[in-house]
């Protein structure tokens, strides 16, 4: 196939015009940290049969690739927790002929010095860890978990030449004062850092407004200690970026400057539902469809059943939040 090709593929698109580019797969709701922000304090994991195989995953992200996607990214839970993701990783290298880009994966990093190697060898082209706070005791109640794996993890990467970049996600009156050791000591290692607004998703539903430390809040916090400067050209990513003190800092900042007007994204759950939106309401669930996706008539199917859910895709955000509905899924499940 030639390169030109590969970038008319067709992709799917919703009605608002935004054509999906990049798809997360989410391998495990398991996890062996309890973030405040994300896990439920009574988990009901996923039974394993409930689970698709890697061979039916990789038959989706085939799938996938062939109707426009060109990044994926493995998540979880912790998707290093699920065995035999390296070699998923190395499977999917078969796609980059058909046109896919990127294969990333987001970790909590505690793995990741056992793993590091293996990854950069799969062709893992990047990884982006969570680290919310420095302080070992902090970061103890934030996660239940030690800090010195994750820190020796992300050496592991950085030794390997495994590109990296680190999400925090701060909590107002928990960990709003990690903004500037942080950003100490991502400079210090030339590692990007980027900080996370505290979302409505997780599992215990404890998320309130005055839980968020809003863009700004982190802004002027890091304008009392470094220089600022804002950089305008914003790629497809959530996260604006900074100069900050001439490192790049990025803020996603979902609550107070919403990115869903360029959304390009796509998740598919452990189980086989498929989600248009972050907060979608309702997902679809796709398990017997994706482990059927063998014959041409199938896939087919399955395309024109993905083309109308992904068409109907709110725009976004601040429309579904205002629409107040439950959903039972939580931040493990759908892999941020
Ligand atoms: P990059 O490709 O490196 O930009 O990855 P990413 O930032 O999209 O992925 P990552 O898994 O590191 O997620 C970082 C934060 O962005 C997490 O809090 C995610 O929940 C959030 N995020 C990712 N995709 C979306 C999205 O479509 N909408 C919203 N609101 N947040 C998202
Ligand atoms: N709000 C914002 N970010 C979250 N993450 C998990 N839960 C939340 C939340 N409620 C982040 C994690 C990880 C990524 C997958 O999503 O920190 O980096
Ligand atoms: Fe696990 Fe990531 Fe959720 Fe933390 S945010 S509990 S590391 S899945």
């Amino acid at each position: 196939m030639t390169v030109s090709m590969v970038e008319t593929r067709a992709a799917f698109i919703d009605q608002f015009g935004r054509s999906k580019r990049k798809l997360r797969i989410s391998v495990t709701d398991r996890c062996n940290f309890k973030c405040v922000y994300c896990m439920p304090e009574h988990p009901e994991w996923m039974k394993k049969h409930q689970i698709l195989s890697f061979e039916a995953l990789f038959q989706f992200c085939q799938f996938m690739v062939q109707n426009g996607i060109e990044y994926i990214r493995i998540t979880g839970g912790e998707p290093l927790m699920r065995q035999g993701v390296v070699h998923f990783v190395a499977e999917l290298q078969k796609l980059k002929k058909i046109g896919l880009k990127q294969i990333s994966m987001t970790s909590n990093g505690h793995y990741l010095k056992k793993y590091a190697q293996d990854l950069k060898r799969a062709g893992l082209d990047s990884i982006n860890v969570s680290l919310d706070s420095l302080d070992a005791i902090q970061f103890f109640q934030l996660t239940q978990k030690q800090l010195a794996p994750v820190l020796e993890g992300i050496q592991a990467a950085l030794a390997v030449g495994l590109p990296l970049k680190i999400n925090s996600v701060l909590i107002q009156g928990q960990n709003h004062e990690q903004i500037i050791p942080l950003v100490q000591w991502a400079k210090d290692l030339a590692i990007p850092l980027r900080f996370i607004e505290f979302m409505p998703l997780d599992g215990d539903r404890h998320w309130n407004a005055e839980h968020v430390v809003s863009e700004q809040q982190i802004l002027d916090t890091l304008a009392s200690k470094f220089n600022v400067q804002a950089i305008q050209e914003q790629s497809r990513s959530p996260a604006r970026q900074y100069w900050v003190d001439g490192h790049q800092i990025g803020i996603i900042s979902t609550i107070t400057h919403a990115f869903c007007g360029e959304c390009d994204r796509l998740r598919l759950t452990a189980q086989g539902e498929f989600y248009n939106c972050l907060f979608a309401t309702q997902g679809q669930a796709l398990k017997t469809e994706i482990e059927q996706l063998q014959t041409k008539q199938n896939a087919s199917l399955l395309k024109q059943k993905l083309e109308s859910y992904i068409w109907n895709k709110k725009a976004g955000f601040h429309a579904i939040q205002a629409q107040q509905t439950y959903r039972k899924i939580s931040m493990h499940m759908i892999g941020g």
